[in-house]
């Protein structure tokens, strides 16, 4: 069975093929970060307006990536190895539009195509609305079935698909994900920890009660002047820093599932005034321009460390307490190369993380999970889906 996907909840505009829910056709995904970063975060209206942009162009490319006769010639190996270096990841620059650059198919793609999946939530709304519109369009003029999928569990999909290929260093680390399985999903935003008895049947552990994980990376990039998305900026400059350099605390929950990121992000920026010796009065907008390069590094590690003990610190007890047989970590920060380093040191099960590319936003995990949807359920009604910006698991 082959599925479309369409993911557009917040700044990548993604479309991926996706085979059985495990082989990947074609991925393509237009990042729209160059457009944020002047901004320091997502604005939502510029979001939704590029999305209408590239909507189109994504889904022809991604079509033309996955059946035009270069690819069945065998040429998909180097489409993989782009997306596994991050050329797919092309950043647009509002207003052009991406162009096509591969062959037309002589065949019509969307004949081979047997469902359509889109994430209809959480997200930004405006943006939700042009993947979920285009894809009730789609499937109503292609007479296709249609599954709206929720983006945060769509997540945990990364590591369903062989990406044994993509990566050939950890290719070998490949394998499918087992039931019953712990997933940690930490996104920029979304913090929680999920048991899993079968793909459909969850239980939510734990969540954050205020700021997800990888919204406080960016806020505290911001506060020491780093360049916006925060959690690549502060891992760089964690690997030339001392991560004992502030003792951060950790905070105290009354359900150990649960996360508090706020009072961390807070203690960096009280720990960041009182080293430039200025009161708590002074705009956090400034702060940055005192520090030095070395400072900004010692920083970045110590909250780094911190945030990432928190994490493992609780998948570590739902291990213990649950004994899954797989753990799965997803969502964009589990791109974090610390994350990465202490769970492999601290829980001796196998953790199942897919490449960088597959962890942030992108439709291959859209179109996996509309495959398992698809085996377990009724397709939606294609005029009546609606998106759900705060759709929860
Ligand atoms: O899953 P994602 O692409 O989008 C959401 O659904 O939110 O996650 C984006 C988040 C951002 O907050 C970004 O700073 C964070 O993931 N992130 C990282 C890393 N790469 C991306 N956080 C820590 N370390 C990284 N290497
Ligand atoms: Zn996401």
């Amino acid at each position: 069975m082959i599925v479309l996907g369409i993911e557009t909840s917040c700044d990548e505009n993604s479309v991926a093929v996706v085979k059985d829910g495990r082989q990947i056709l074609s991925s393509v995904v237009f990042s729209q970060v160059d457009l944020h970063k002047i901004y320091g975060g997502v604005v939502p209206e510029v979001a939704a307006r590029s999305h209408i942009e590239v909507m189109i162009p994504t889904i022809d490319e991604a079509l033309i990536q996955a059946f035009s006769q270069e690819s069945r010639s065998g040429n998909l190996e180097s489409g993989i190895r782009k997306l596994a270096t991050g050329n797919r990841r092309r950043e647009t620059s509002f207003p052009q539009l991406p162009t096509p650059n591969s062959q037309i198919p002589n065949v019509d793609p969307w004949s081979n195509i047997d469902a359509i999946a889109v994430s209809r939530g959480p997200g930004l709304g405006g943006s939700l609305m042009i993947g979920v519109l285009t894809a009730r369009t789609l499937a109503l003029i292609k007479d296709k079935p249609l599954y709206g999928v929720d983006h945060v569990h769509s997540h945990v999909y990364a590591n369903f698909v062989d990406w044994s290929k993509l990566d050939k260093s950890h290719g070998s680390r490949w394998s499918v994900p087992k039931f019953p399985l712990l997933a940690l999903i930490v996104s920029g935003g979304h913090t929680q920890l999920v048991w899993f008895k079968n793909h459909f049947d969850y239980q939510l552990l734990g969540q954050t009660q205020d700021d997800a994980a990888g919204e406080a990376f960016d806020k505290v990039a911001k506060i020491v002047g780093l360049p916006y998305p925060g959690g690549p900026s502060i891992q760089a400059a964690a690997i030339n820093g001392n991560p004992a350099f502030f003792k951060l605390p950790k905070a105290k929950m009354q359900n150990p599932y649960d996360f508090s990121f706020s009072g961390l992000k807070t203690a960096v920026l009280r720990a960041v005034q009182q080293l430039v010796g200025v009161d708590y009065d002074f705009p956090s907008t400034k702060l940055a321009k005192k520090l030095s390069g070395a400072q900004v590094n010692d920083i970045a590690a110590s909250f780094q460390h911190t945030a990432v003990e928190i994490l493992v610190d609780k998948t570590l007890k739902a291990y213990q307490e649950f004994k899954p047989r797989t753990v799965v970590i997803a969502g964009g920060v589990a791109a974090n190369s610390e994350l990465r380093q202490q769970l492999d040191e601290r829980i001796p099960a196998g953790i199942s993380y897919a490449p960088i590319n597959l962890c942030l936003d992108n439709a291959v995990m859209t179109a996996s999970l509309g495959f398992y949807a698809s085996q377990f359920r009724q397709p939606d009604d294609l005029l009546k889906l609606e998106i759900d910006p705060s759709l929860a698991m």
